[in-house]
C-alpha cells in the first residue's frame, strides 16, 4: 500500500486549496533612497530598477503603491559627500531627505506606513555604523547619535523606526529618547538578527556607506551563529521592540524560523538584501532563470519560514505582474 500525496496537485485549483501560505500585498514593505532637490530620479548603477528619488518623484511612487495594496515603506537617506561627517550628525538633521520625505508622505497619504533606517553609515566620513576611535567602532558612545536620529523621524511624523546599527542597547536608548520626548507611540523595528553579510555590497555602492577601513563583523552577527539570534531578539524585545527582523533572508530562513516559533506573537520582518535582489536580476538577464516566478518562490519561501513583513525592492513590480496575473 503507498499513499497518494499527487493528489494534491492535480490542478491549479486542487494545488490552491491546498496551499499552507499565501502572498498579500499588505505583506510587503518597499525600501526607498531618498535624496535632497526636486524632480531627481536616477537609476542606482548597482541596483537594476532601483532609483534615487527626491520627494516629490518618491510621493508619485508610493501612490502607485497605496494603488497596489502596499502599505508600508522603510526610507533610507542618501546625502552628498560635503554632509558626510566623522559622527554623521546629518543624520538628525531637521532638513534630511528622509525627515523631509516622512512628512510628506504622512501628509499626502496618511494610512501609509512610514518606517526609517536608523543607522549614521550613510552620513559618516568613514562608513562605519558608529563613532569611531583608533579604527575600533565605539559602542556605547554612538547611542546618543541613534536615538537623535530616531527622535529626528518620530518629530517629522514617522510610525515606526528601525535601527540597524547592531549597536549594543541602541533599542533602549531610542526607546528612552523618544518617551522622553511624549513619541510614546512611535514604534521601534529593530534589525534584531542582522548579519556581517557580502550580500549588501550594492547596497553599500548606494548610499555611499562601504566602510574606508575595516568590516562589520564587530558589531554584526556571525553568519555561524544560530542560537544567538534568539538572543539578540530577546534583547531587543525587553529594551522595547515590537517588531523584529532577519537579513539577510534568503540564507537564513531558519533563524526566521527559529525566530518565529520562539517569538509568534512579534511580527517578523525578513529582508530580501541588495545582494540577493540582485542575483535574481543577473541570473534572469543571462537567461537562467525567470525574474518573477523566481521571485515568488523566494517569498513564499519567506512565508513559509514563518517572516510576516518582506522588505524588498522588487515589491512593487512583483505585486504589480501579480494582479495583472490575478494571483494576489
Ligand atoms: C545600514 C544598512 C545596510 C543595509 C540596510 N541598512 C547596510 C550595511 O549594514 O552595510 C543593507 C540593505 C541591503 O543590502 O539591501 N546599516
Amino acid at each position: 500500500m503507498f499513499r497518494r500525496l499527487r493528489e494534491f496537485r492535480t490542478t491549479q485549483t486542487v494545488r490552491d486549496t491546498h496551499s499552507e501560505v499565501s502572498l498579500h500585498p499588505t505583506d510587503f514593505i518597499h525600501p526607498f533612497f531618498v535624496v535632497s532637490g526636486q524632480g531627481v530620479r536616477k537609476e542606482i548603477g548597482s541596483l537594476e530598477g532601483v532609483y534615487h528619488l527626491s520627494v516629490d518623484e518618491l510621493l508619485i511612487d508610493i501612490a502607485v503603491l497605496q494603488e497596489l495594496g502596499i502599505d508600508k515603506v522603510l526610507l533610507f537617506g542618501v546625502v552628498e559627500e560635503h554632509l558626510h561627517s566623522a559622527e554623521g550628525g546629518y543624520s538628525a538633521d531637521e532638513n534630511s531627505p528622509v525627515v523631509l520625505a516622512v512628512a510628506a508622505i504622512k501628509k499626502d497619504f496618511p494610512k501609509m506606513t512610514v518606517m526609517t533606517d536608523i543607522c549614521i553609515c550613510g552620513y559618516t566620513d568613514h562608513g562605519h555604523c558608529g563613532f569611531v576611535q583608533d579604527e575600533v567602532v565605539l559602542n556605547d558612545e554612538s547611542l546618543p547619535a541613534l536615538a537623535e536620529m530616531a527622535l529626528a523621524h518620530a518629530r517629522a511624523g514617522a510610525d515606526y523606526v528601525a535601527p540597524s546599527a547592531m549597536m549594543d542597547g541602541q533599542v533602549w536608548a531610542i526607546r528612552q529618547l523618544l518617551d522622553q520626548h511624549g513619541f510614546h507611540a512611535v514604534r521601534i523595528m529593530s534589525y534584531s538578527a542582522k548579519y556581517a553579510s557580502s550580500f549588501y555590497g550594492p547596497f553599500r555602492d548606494a548610499v555611499d556607506s562601504t566602510p574606508s577601513f575595516g568590516d562589520r563583523k564587530t558589531y554584526q552577527m556571525d553568519f555561524r551563529n544560530r542560537s544567538q539570534a534568539l538572543w539578540e531578539v530577546e534583547a531587543d524585545l525587553q529594551e522595547g521592540a515590537v517588531a523584529t527582523m532577519v537579513k539577510p533572508a534568503m540564507c537564513y530562513l531558519d533563524i526566521a524560523s527559529n525566530i518565529k516559533r520562539t517569538y509568534p506573537q512579534i511580527p517578523l520582518a525578513g529582508y530580501h538584501v541588495s545582494g540577493e535582489y540582485m542575483l535574481i536580476k543577473h541570473a534572469a538577464k543571462a537567461g537562467a532563470i525567470d525574474e518573477l516566478k523566481a521571485l515568488e518562490e523566494v517569498f513564499y519561501s519567506f512565508k513559509r519560514a514563518g517572516i510576516d513583513w518582506i522588505i524588498s525592492y522588487a515589491a512593487r513590480s512583483f505585486v504589480q505582474s501579480m494582479s495583472d496575473a490575478r494571483v494576489v
